[in-house]
């Protein structure tokens, strides 16, 4: 069989617990998907947190790939971090080891504008926003000239159900609905990983402990992270942690694991009950509800969800 072509990556990211489970699989998956730079925007903590775990998460993967920090906050909205979940230093009580890395000189969006165009053009890539799309929002407004060499956008983000930081609305979304607006608008192709498959994966208590107590070199840092996760108000009563980013390379990497649907889906920009809803338009008989984008509605198999993830942590462990 012919070996397919690693995939060209870019992952924004705000990490954040789920971001480092993400960037843990670009790292257990470097054979497949080839990243060109991680870049970092305010969310789940602030841009100097984020940024300063990107780095420090970057070497302890192995990761040699660019760091770039992009917008401090929000295109409109007042930023409001999310250490409630988190933690104060967005990775849970965990302390990774300084790594002494700094990021780029150029702010991400630059940074974003100049990596993708430097790509032959036959190449394309692949934007993993799992963090709210300020950053992607200016770069597609900013330089528009970027849209056709982005084969795909796969973000984490929405929900087609209901939310998590509101009833509506899912985090990443509700932090910058304009920002989300403008990329579910851009006319590129796009996989909205919400809610929806997102909270069918996870790992269990069980699981995370043994992650935390097996004593691998790697996966003891990310079960800590975990087990924070888990001590949560939105886990603390439940018996699987959902690891919301990492889907987004799940799904790259193994689309069979999931069901999707192709759905016009409008976010919503107001300052309500809604705001930063993602509504998706079902009615069946519409025969132009509008763009639609590649919704993942279930995840098929949860068992083998966990066990991806934890093989890649195991390989991690080897230094593999
Ligand atoms: C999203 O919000 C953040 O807190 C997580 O990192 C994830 O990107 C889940 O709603
Ligand atoms: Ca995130």
């Amino acid at each position: 069989m012919e070996q397919q072509k690693p995939l060209n990556l870019i992952i924004d990211c705000d990490p954040g617990v789920d971001d480092a489970v993400a960037l843990a699989l670009a790292a257990a998956f470097r054979d497949r998907l080839r990243l060109l730079a991680i870049t970092t925007v305010a969310g789940n903590q602030t841009l100097e947190r984020v940024t300063a775990n990107a780095l420090n998460l970057s070497a302890l993967l192995g990761l040699d790939v660019p760091v770039a920090s992009g917008c401090a906050e929000p295109l409109v909205r007042e930023k409001a971090p999310a250490a409630d979940i988190h933690g104060p230093t967005g990775l849970g009580d965990c302390r990774l080891p300084e790594s002494g890395r700094r990021p780029a000189s150029d702010n991400a969006v630059l940074f974003l504008q100049n990596t993708i165009l430097s790509l032959p053009p036959e190449e394309g890539v692949t934007l993993v926003p799992i963090g709210p799309l300020t950053n992607i929002a200016l770069l597609l407004k900013a330089f528009p000239e970027v849209k056709p060499r982005i084969s795909h956008i796969c973000l984490m983000g929405g929900g087609i159900n209901g939310g998590n930081r509101t009833a509506a609305a899912e985090f990443n979304i509700w932090a910058d609905p304009e920002a989300a607006h403008m990329v579910f608008t851009a006319g590129i192709p796009l996989t909205m990983c919400g809610l929806d498959a997102t909270m069918q994966g996870g790992l269990t208590r069980p699981q995370v402990e043994g992650l935390r107590t097996g004593g691998g070199k790697v996966s003891a840092y990310f079960g800590e992270m975990l087990d924070f996760y888990f001590r949560s108000l939105n886990y603390r009563n439940r018996d699987v942690v959902a690891i919301h980013d990492a889907t987004t390379l799940l799904y790259l990497l193994y689309p069979d694991l999931f069901a999707t649907a192709q759905l016009p889906v409008t976010v919503d920009c107001g300052e309500g009950l809604t705001r930063g809803m993602t509504l998706a338009d079902r009615r069946s008989f519409l025969e132009d509800g509008g763009p639609r984008v590649t919704v993942l509605t279930d995840v098929k198999d949860p068992q083998r969800y966990q066990e991806i993830l934890l093989d890649a942590m195991a390989r991690l462990d080897q230094g593999a």
